[in-house]
């Protein structure tokens, strides 16, 4: 492998971005990130990165082969981490073609990008590859055997990009490949992904900031690990000799129901949950006065998908052998518990922020402050 660290990281701004970023920077790497134009710039999740020396970002899009080759030949990167994509799987139903240019063609033109580059011998190519591709799941727990069986736009979308992957690593000799990454959460996980609508949901009605959380189907199950624990796997993925594909996952499953369960119970509210169905409602049992015997989830059809992938569940022995990686290293209470204590916080901060905000305004009204 070569001296030079220098990684290039599509989708800098999302989840594991942010942290692979924290990551690769720690062991000495220099670290360029493609960010979309938006007009607002809204790069939360790496604010604390910006400026530091060995931190760049670049102006890139996956739907533009020309600024994906631009970044290349500019950077000429030894690893390049593929995270961006159109991750939601709700939303890929409603924008299949988006989802079809950026999470399949865009991993083609990234392949397409380093060989033009010259660089195919040099560079490391990992893609973020998913355990939506089991689907309409075939096997239970799903490893690197395991039949695929995609049930959504998205899920479509990133076949091609597991395929293309494969391709490049058999036609080109390149050193690419994919991790068949589980779900994996954080207190930097999108607000629409299911367990973060649910951290904050609780943090909101334990403080009195919201009455009730509508929710889809409660019986899924997934196998949910954090995230800070998985960006160390894909750095290892590139570390292997060969380079090959990796189920990581924690072993473990569980439903959407127990998610809500553990995660209002840490923010001090308990649940009962009755009934079946769209009628199946979670009712506080015990917690504060004014919330016992409140509906406080209520089963909603917004939330229910054409086609949905209910029985997740990733075997990560390989990962284990041949890596080196402790999946376990994040219990799945630890996980709910970091992230309903990060929004209990976040919920409070807000609230002081809003009465800041209100009183100053009031303040400059009548000339207090100027
Ligand atoms: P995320 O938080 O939604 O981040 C997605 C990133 O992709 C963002 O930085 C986003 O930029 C960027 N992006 C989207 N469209 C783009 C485009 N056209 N051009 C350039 N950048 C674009 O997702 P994540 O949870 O970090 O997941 C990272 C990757 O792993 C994704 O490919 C996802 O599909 C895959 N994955 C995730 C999980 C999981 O459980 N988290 C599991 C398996 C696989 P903006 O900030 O500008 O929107
Ligand atoms: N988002 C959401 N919102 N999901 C809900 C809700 C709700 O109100 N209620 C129930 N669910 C169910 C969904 O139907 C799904 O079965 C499950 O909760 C998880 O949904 P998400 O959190 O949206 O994640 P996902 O599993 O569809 O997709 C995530 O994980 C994939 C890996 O398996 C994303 O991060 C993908 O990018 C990733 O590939």
């Amino acid at each position: 492998m070569s001296e030079r660290k220098v990684a290039l990281i599509t989708g800098v701004t999302g989840q594991d971005g942010s942290y692979l970023s924290e990551f690769l920077l720690a062991k000495g790497y220099a670290v360029h990130g493609i960010i979309r134009r938006s007009s607002v710039d809204y790069r939360e999740r790496i604010a604390h990165l910006e400026g530091q020396p060995n931190f760049h970002l670049h102006y890139g899009d996956m739907g533009d082969s020309m600024s994906i080759l631009q970044v290349v030949s500019k950077v000429r990167p030894t690893e390049i981490y593929n995270l961006a994509a159109q991750s939601h799987v709700q939303v890929s139903f409603d924008a299949p073609e988006f989802t079809a240019d950026v999470d399949a063609v865009g991993v083609l033109r990234i392949l397409e990008a380093v060989r033009m580059c010259g660089l195919k011998d040099s560079c490391r190519i990992y893609q973020a590859s998913t355990s939506e591709l089991y689907g309409k799941v075939e096997e239970v727990p799903q490893n690197e055997n395991t039949p695929f069986h995609p049930y959504s736009p998205y899920a479509v979308a990133k076949l091609y990009g597991f395929w293309i992957v494969k391709e490049y690593r058999e036609a080109y000799h390149m050193y690419c490949c994919s991790g068949i990454l589980f779900n994996h959460e954080s207190e930097r996980r999108g607000e629409t992904f299911v367990t973060r609508k649910i951290t904050l949901a609780a943090a909101r009605i334990a403080q009195g900031k919201q009455d009730k959380l509508y929710l889809g189907n409660l019986s899924s199950l997934r196998d949910w690990g954090y995230a800070k624990d998985y960006v160390e796997c894909m750095w290892l993925i590139l570390q292997n000799e060969k380079p090959e594909d990796f189920v990581i996952a924690t072993g473990e499953q569980h439903s959407v129901r127990e998610f809500a369960y553990h995660a209002f119970k840490t923010a001090g509210i308990e649940l009962e949950f009755r009934g079946e169905g769209m009628n199946e409602k979670g009712v506080c049992v015990a917690g504060p006065e004014r919330l016992i015997g409140k509906t406080l989830i209520e089963v909603s059809a917004d939330f229910y998908r054409p086609t949905d992938v209910v029985n997740l569940w990733g075997d990560p022995t390989k990962a284990k052998e041949q890596l080196g990686w402790n999946p376990t290293k994040t219990s799945f209470e630890q996980l709910v518990s970091i992230m309903v204590k990060h929004d209990m916080k976040k919920v409070a901060a807000d609230h002081v922020a809003s009465l800041v905000r209100t009183n100053l305004a009031e303040y400059l009204e009548k000339g207090v402050v100027k």
